[in-house]
């Protein structure tokens, strides 16, 4: 009867973890299928190094718009967040040549779409109304995860 015990616990055991590694090993599939679907469906620009560079350094900077914005907002210094949101996001002559020397329209038109949306942000940044400027920010970085699905350096 002991032994009995001891061979049912063994196989128990046995059989949970070999359940744990086939659910592992099929979420590791899935995430790779995931992202090689990601970057089927996504267009490239095909950028050369110094664009490329250009590129990333700008998004970097984006991010920290996006995080500055978020802090002023919770302090309620809005007439500096809307300030940062015209500065940084806008479209600014900066932005505006940034964007046209992409060859690929459907990105250019996003971009341009997208820092017009924040320049709209930082109108209602200006009201100091949080529901409002919530929207507002969702609506923008609804471009940044658009993009970001639609196309790759
Ligand atoms: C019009 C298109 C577009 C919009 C809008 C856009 N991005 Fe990007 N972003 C890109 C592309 C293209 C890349 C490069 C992706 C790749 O690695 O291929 C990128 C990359 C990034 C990266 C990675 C930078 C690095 O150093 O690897 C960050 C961070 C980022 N974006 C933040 C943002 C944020 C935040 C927003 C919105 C506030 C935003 N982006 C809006 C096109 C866009």
């Amino acid at each position: 009867m002991k032994r009995f015990l001891i061979v049912f616990a063994v196989v128990v055991l046995l059989g949970g973890a070999l359940n744990v590694m086939a659910e592992k090993h099929g979420m590791h599939m899935m995430m790779q299928e995931t992202t090689n679907e990601t970057n089927a469906v996504r267009v490239s620009l095909k950028l050369n190094p110094k664009m490329k560079q250009h590129l990333l350094k700008n998004m970097q900077s984006h991010v920290e718009a996006v995080r500055s914005i978020i802090g002023l907002m919770a302090e309620g210094k809005f007439n500096k967040a809307s300030e940062t949101a015209h500065a940084k996001l806008g479209l600014t002559p900066q932005m505006q040549r940034m964007c046209s020397m992409f060859k690929n329209d459907g990105y250019r038109e996003m971009g341009f779409a997208f820092h017009k949306s924040a320049d709209k942000l930082g109108e209602i940044l200006k009201t100091g109304d949080m529901n409002r400027s919530l929207h507002a920010l969702n609506a923008t970085m609804n471009y940044c995860v658009t993009c970001h699905r639609t196309f790759r350096q």
